[in-house]
């Protein structure tokens, strides 16, 4: 019994014919680039933005975008050699079983929580910042109390500052509706899927469009503010730290390989659909930074967890602003069903290969859903939602979602080690390089966010392997045939 036993790519390929039975090959490459984006575009780029600009990189957040991208390119390139040879549900989480050993995998799997289910509280705080903003507009106030976590300060659009409420509601609200939704079932949620991710792009375009005429040159000088001395703070420290924090932004890429067992073509369709969304989001990215940091000065931006809206106000076309909050709201939705499912999709997994007990794969006898794990993520994800500030958050998913990309880009090469005739239809190029150059960036990206998050991320991997030995180790169907 080996912690470090693989699992067959065999074995594996044989579990998704198995479950093909059940899920059906519907997704073409372009719904795939659709999904990716519907993941992607999200409070990365309508929060987190103004966040990274204000207190890090200044108008030089365009930078910052540029270094995440690239960041995000070469693990993209990993991740697709992957979903093209192991076309499996459960992503980096099953990459590692075939490659790297369960206790990796493990490893991963567990990480894994902090990618998708903080992910989903992260997009929900910030959904709730841009529903607070519509709301003011039709004179709806709420609570102070009831809209913001104890340690959460928290800049009204009238200028009111809240220092710290008791609990977000209305986060914990969206999370709760949506997690109830896909118990349900997700059968609709493609072609939902689509439409929410064409106004996502209109609003997008729309911003870019309309704002440039109003960007105002004087606020990109400087283009990048000088250190204050303190690392991270502007200067190229601070778009460093600025890339760690939009790196945010774009999560959700490597969504696309979670459905890999729905695509029509996986061997052709996992790449465009990965590095498609990728070159799309970046492009859109560095366009929104730009208007947004030229329509106000990036000091103005702090404590602002809704500078979208903020930046659009100097605009003047008011009558459009309530749309764009509309469809912000709209688009987040999306990308916290895919962070929700995403998250359930993968205990799931672990579940049936025994590393997670039972409960986790148990499947609603009317709704073929996870249920049991929807319900069980609904409530962990509204205890963040509800209770932790979003930068907090946002930066906690950062850093474990990076960690998973340098293990993913670890495994491919491994895997071309351990299995150099293995068919895959896409191959990562300038192997070893890529793959080296991935894990170096997103360490680099990783060692630019602040000190808490690595001793949060320490101590949940702890926590992890501790469950592990506990639990896994002993009840895994790999390393107990007879159980
Ligand atoms: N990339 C996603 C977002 O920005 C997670 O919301």
């Amino acid at each position: 019994m080996s912690i470090w036993k693989t699992k067959p790519l065999s074995v594996l390929l044989n579990e998704a014919s198995e479950s093909e039975k059940g899920l059906k090959r519907t997704l073409s490459s372009r719904s795939l680039v659709a999904l990716g984006i519907g993941a992607i575009i999200g409070a990365g780029l309508f929060s987190l933005t103004g966040i990274a600009a204000a207190e890090h990189a200044g108008p030089a957040v365009t930078l910052s975008f540029i270094l995440a991208a690239v960041g995000c390119a070469f693990a993209g390139l990993c991740y697709a050699e992957f979903a093209s040879m192991i076309p499996v549900a459960g992503s980096a989480y099953t990459y590692s079983y075939a490659t790297m050993g369960e206790f990796m995998a493990w490893i991963i799997g567990w990480d894994l929580v902090l990618e998708y289910a903080l992910g989903a509280a992260t997009v929900g705080v910030s959904w709730s910042r841009y529903l607070l903003e519509l709301l003011n507009k039709y004179g709806i106030h709420l609570p102070h109390n009831f809209i913001c976590s104890p340690w959460e300060t928290l800049k009204l659009s009238d200028g009111t500052i809240i220092e710290g409420g008791i609990i977000n509601l209305p986060a914990i609200l969206i999370v709760s509706l949506l997690s109830l939704l896909l118990i349900r079932g997700t059968k609709e949620s493609a072609s939902i899927n689509n439409v929410l991710v064409i106004v996502k792009i209109i609003v997008v375009i729309m911003f870019i469009v309309l704002g440039w005429s109003f960007i105002d040159t004087a606020n990109y000088t400087p283009y990048i503010p000088e250190n204050t001395g303190i690392k991270g703070q502007f200067g190229w420290s601070g778009i460093a730290a600025g890339a760690g924090t939009v790196f945010f932004a774009f999560i959700g890429f490597d969504a696309v390989s979670t459905a890999a067992q729905e695509a029509k073509n996986p061997q052709k369709g996992m790449p465009i659909g990965i590095l498609g969304s990728l070159v799309i989001c970046t492009i859109l990215y560095v366009l929104f930074a730009h208007v947004m940091t030229g329509l106000v000065p990036y000091y103005e931006f702090a404590g602002d967890a809704k500078p979208a809206a903020t930046a659009f106000a100097k605009t003047g076309y008011n009558f459009l602003q309530t749309g764009l909050i509309v469809a912000i709201l709209a688009g987040y939705t999306s990308v916290m069903l895919v962070m929700l499912m995403g998250q359930s999709r993968v205990f799931y997994t672990m579940s049936k290969d025994g590393l997670l007990p039972s409960f986790f794969s148990e499947i609603h006898s009317k709704f073929r859903t996870p249920w049991k794990t929807n319900i069980f993520f609904m409530v962990f994800v509204s205890l963040f939602a509800g209770f932790v500030p979003v930068s907090d958050l946002g930066h906690m998913v950062s850093i474990g979602t990076l960690l998973a990309f340098v293990l993913v880009c670890i495994g491919v090469l491994v895997m071309r080690k351990k299995m150099p005739d293995a068919p895959r239809s896409f191959k990562t190029p300038f192997v070893p390089y890529v793959p080296i150059a991935g894990v170096l960036i997103c360490l680099y990206l990783m060692y630019s966010l602040p000190y808490e998050s690595w001793i949060r991320l320490v101590i949940w991997m702890l926590l992890g392997v501790v469950i592990y030995f506990i639990y896994g180790k002993k009840n895994s169907k790999l390393n107990n045939p007879d159980k």
